[in-house]
């Protein structure tokens, strides 16, 4: 199979990460016999540096002619102090909405070799399996008005949460396919007690329910979605929601993982090309150090090689490296135990590549969110 990679490494430790990812990508290639051709392209920070735009057309362009994208993170101190509108997180923004990825898929599960690195007691975490659904293209991210503005005289900022019913129905849709041939269980997140964009979420959740007699539909009101995710994860199957409230509940159930940097996730389109990102940020903080968790940006790639190029075998193949190498001990300095001592992102990209070549018995970990 030959397939058409845009990159787009972005700031901070989105370069560190993307390099393991793409290192792991080209041993599959080389193990099962693919081409992946890779076209690197700027966003975020770096293009802000480089052409005064957070995302340039071209790039765009480059992401429109290949079969799928990988994205590192975007943004850092250099940047904080521009207008809202040209700050790197508009390039990622921009790129979701041109690209009309609509469906961001984060899925979070349990992995026995970290329950020490949660901060929940492993009864609350085993076994966990949850796909959040986050809309992607709406919502309070996207509504306008979002300006500065004055009300009686008086400094004042309003922000819009805005949904076309078509735009919920959409994003509904995919969760009940996806739980179809999951576990067969959507939870709907809303604020339906306060909000009437929730009500209109609602309403599309439960005609969708309608569809799909075998899905069991719950609703719950996101500050109770939030407490939910923690006292007990495993009443989740599929969650979909809000574009904001998705934001905030995919960081909490990171939580349940062990570590944010363990996080992939993919964001759809109806046509394609579908993007791939961890959810982590570009964390500034750690940037350059070689010691980021290249996971979440290599379990991203596995998310590519199942849903853009249908390799389900490769996909596995990754995702069975990943918990080979974390069962073997190595660990970045994210999810290691307090005082020993941890691993590079290079080295633990490097065991993944590593693991690649061991044909270990398949286990798809990920579970069939395919
Ligand atoms: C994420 C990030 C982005 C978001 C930022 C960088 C704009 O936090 O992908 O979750 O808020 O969507
Ligand atoms: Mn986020």
């Amino acid at each position: 199979m030959k397939k058409r990679i845009a990159v787009l490494p972005g700031d901070g430790i989105g370069k560190e990460v993307t390099k393991g990812a793409i290192e792991v990508l080209q041993a599959i290639g080389e193990r099962f016999g693919h081409q992946f051709y890779f076209s690197y392209g700027k966003i975020g920070g770096e293009a802000i540096d480089d052409s005064g735009t957070p995302l340039a057309e071209e790039t765009v362009q480059l992401c429109r002619e290949s079969d799928a994208v990988l994205l590192g993170a975007v943004g850092g101190p250099k940047w904080d102090r521009l207008p809202v509108d040209l700050r790197p997180e508009r390039g990622l923004l921009k790129l979701r909405k041109d690209l009309d990825l609509y469906a961001n898929l984060r899925p979070t599960n349990f992995y026995a070799s970290l329950a020490d690195s949660s901060p929940l007691r492993i009864e609350v975490i085993e076994g966990v399996d949850l796909l959040m659904v986050r809309e992607l293209t709406g919502g309070l991210y996207f509504g306008k008005p979002s300006e500065r503005t004055r009300q009686n005289g008086e400094e004042a900022a309003v922000d819009t949460l805005f949904y076309q019913r078509q735009e919920v129905e959409r994003v509904i849709e995919t969760a009940f396919e996806l739980a179809s041939k999951r576990n067969k269980k959507v939870t709907s997140v809303d604020k339906a007690n306060v909000l009437e964009s929730s009500r209109m979420w609602r309403e599309v959740a439960e005609e969708t329910a309608r569809k799909y007699p075998d899905v069991e539909l719950t609703n719950m009101l996101v500050d109770n979605a939030a407490m939910q995710m923690i006292k007990n994860p495993k009443q989740f199957d599929v969650v979909v929601t809000e574009n904001m409230f998705g934001d905030i509940l995919s960081d909490e159930a990171s939580v349940l993982t062990g570590s944010l940097g363990m996080l992939p996730s993919a964001s759809l389109s109806l046509s394609g090309p579908y993007l791939y990102e961890p959810i982590h940020g570009s964390a500034p903080d750690i940037e350059g150090k070689n010691i980021a968790n290249p996971v979440g940006m290599i379990l991203s790639a596995a998310m590519m090689l199942r849903l853009s190029f249908g390799l389900e075998e490769e996909a596995v193949a990754v995702e069975n490296a990943v918990v080979q190498v974390l069962e073997a001990g190595f660990r970045t300095r994210d999810i290691a135990a307090f005082g020993k001592t941890a691993s590079t992102t290079t080295e633990m990209a490097g065991e993944i590549k590593a693991a690649l070549h061991d044909d270990e018995a398949i286990l798809n970990i990920m579970g069939a969110y395919a």
